[in-house]
Formats: structure tokens, sequence, C-alpha cells
């Protein structure tokens, strides 16, 4: 996991002398205890933002289900700032961290009170992304469609399409695998890890999962398999041709 590090130190653009969050608040995997690959793996996703995505400085950037602020420190280290970066979860104490250490005028964070069986199992039940239609330029959502159950990922991904500006790209990453059942939690002797208790792991059939995506009115326009986290899959989605035609026709 060090390798994570030196392969993508150069992603990094500014030196990044700001809060790191504390251990204990880091989500996401046991690379991201390590300070220069927390702050490495973000600059490395904004690049890939940026290069796939179409970030730049003047995007409004949505992280949704952002932890302790890994895409926020890495928007700092890379390109300084975005017109708007909007960090969005459901955990108390990571919004509060966020808050305190790295928000800014461009830079701010809501906490949305959803339900989540691993992650705010008390919360609403409703599937909720607290943004207005078509606002979102750059949707990022690194490890959080791989802790959704069914219907909240097909949920989400209804949100997802709705908050997304016409023009926009999302990256998401998730479990998807051929040949296996629709949606699966926590699938014995999958991956590296011996999954434990609600949604560690959440794991899609691709065909399913993709069908999702298109059911939501969005488009794959890039999958690469295994490469992210604990052996998650990437997509780059945008709005399907016909959602983006009657985007711009109701604007
Ligand atoms: C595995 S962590 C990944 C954190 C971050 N994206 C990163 O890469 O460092 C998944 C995050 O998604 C958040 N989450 C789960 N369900 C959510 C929901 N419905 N809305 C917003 N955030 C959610 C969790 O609280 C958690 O912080």
């Amino acid at each position: 996991m060090r390798q994570d590090a030196r392969v993508t130190a150069s992603w990094i653009r500014r030196p990044y002398a700001g809060p790191l969050p504390p251990a204990g608040l880091r989500m996401g995997g046991e690379h991201f205890q390590d300070d220069e690959a927390f702050v490495a793996t973000a600059a490395r996703d904004v690049a890939r933002l940026e290069a796939r995505a179409g970030l730049s400085a003047e995007s409004s950037l949505l992280d949704w289900g952002c932890g302790a602020g890994r895409l926020a420190v890495g928007v700092k280290a890379r390109l300084g700032a975005v017109r708007e970066y909007h960090g969005v979860d459901v955990q108390p104490a990571l919004i509060e961290w966020d808050r305190a250490h790295l928000a800014d005028p461009a830079t701010h964070f809501t906490l949305v009170d959803v339900a989540n069986a691993r992650y705010n199992p008390g919360g609403e039940r409703a599937a909720v992304i607290p943004a207005t239609d078509r606002s979102v330029d750059v949707f990022y959502a690194y490890s959080v469609w791989s802790h959704l159950d069914a219907a909240d990922a097909a949920a989400y991904l209804r949100e997802l399409a709705r908050v997304l500006a016409p023009s926009g790209a999302a990256m998401l990453t998730c479990f998807v695998e051929d040949d296996v059942p629709a949606w699966q939690e926590n699938p014995a002797g999958y991956g590296p890890l011996a999954w434990e208790g609600a949604l560690h792991c959440a794991r899609f059939e691709r065909r399913f999962f993709e069908s999702l995506i298109a059911a939501a009115g969005l488009a794959v326009v890039r999958f690469e398999y295994g490469g992210e986290t604990d052996g998650q899959s990437l997509y780059v989605v945008r709005r399907s041709a016909g959602a983006a035609a009657s985007a711009a026709a109701t604007r």
C-alpha cells in the first residue's frame, strides 16, 4: 500500500501542510492511515477527475460520502480550490472535523441524517443527496456504493441523475463481478478482508448494477475493473443521451 503513495506523489502540485484527520476518523481502508497515502491518493483522484470528468478550478464538485475530507485535501493539494467543493456525509463526527479543519469560502460540508445500516442505522428512511437539480458539474463517490443495499443503490443513482448538470460527470467506485447474485452482503471468501457487520461489503452483479445506472437515466462512459480499494471497480457515468437532451430542453 505504501506503493500507492510513491506512485501517486507526483499528483501533488501544492505540497500540503494543512491538517489531516486523526487515524480514528479515516474511512475507507488501511492504506489511508498513512499520511502520505491519504494525501497522495486524494490528489490522484483529483487528477483523475480532471482527466475523466472534466474537473477544473471553475467546477462545482460534490463529494458524496466525503468521510474525513480526503478529497477536499486532494483539491487543496492539487488545484488549491475549485469554485465549490461540497462534502456530504451521514456521520456527525466526520462532518464536525471537516468543518472545523477544512472549510473555507469555497469548501463546505453538509451532514445528512439518512439511514445507512453501517454508518447511520438510526437515520431517516430516505435517499436524498442535498443538492439542487442539475447543479453538480462533477460528482465523486469513492467507496460509497460499496456500502449500500440494492434499494438504496438504485435510489441514489436516481438522485445522482437528478443533481448532475447536463454536461456533468460522476466517478464512483463499487464492488462488481460477473456471474454472481444481483446483490450480496459480505460475500464469503471475496476480496482481501474478513467482512464484518452490516454492509461492510455490498457486491453487485455487473450487468445488474449497470441496469440500475441505465434505469436512472445515466450512461457508463468508462469502466475499470478491480483496481480500487479492496478490489472495487471504477465507473465514470454521464447523463444518457436521452436524459441529457430532455434536461437541455427543460432549461
Ligand atoms: C468507506 S467511506 C469512504 C470515505 C471517502 N469517500 C474516502 O474515500 O475517503 C464511506 C463513507 O460514505 C458515507 N455514507 C454512507 N452512506 C451515505 C449516505 N447515504 N449519504 C452520505 N454519506 C454516506 C459514510 O458515512 C462514510 O463516511
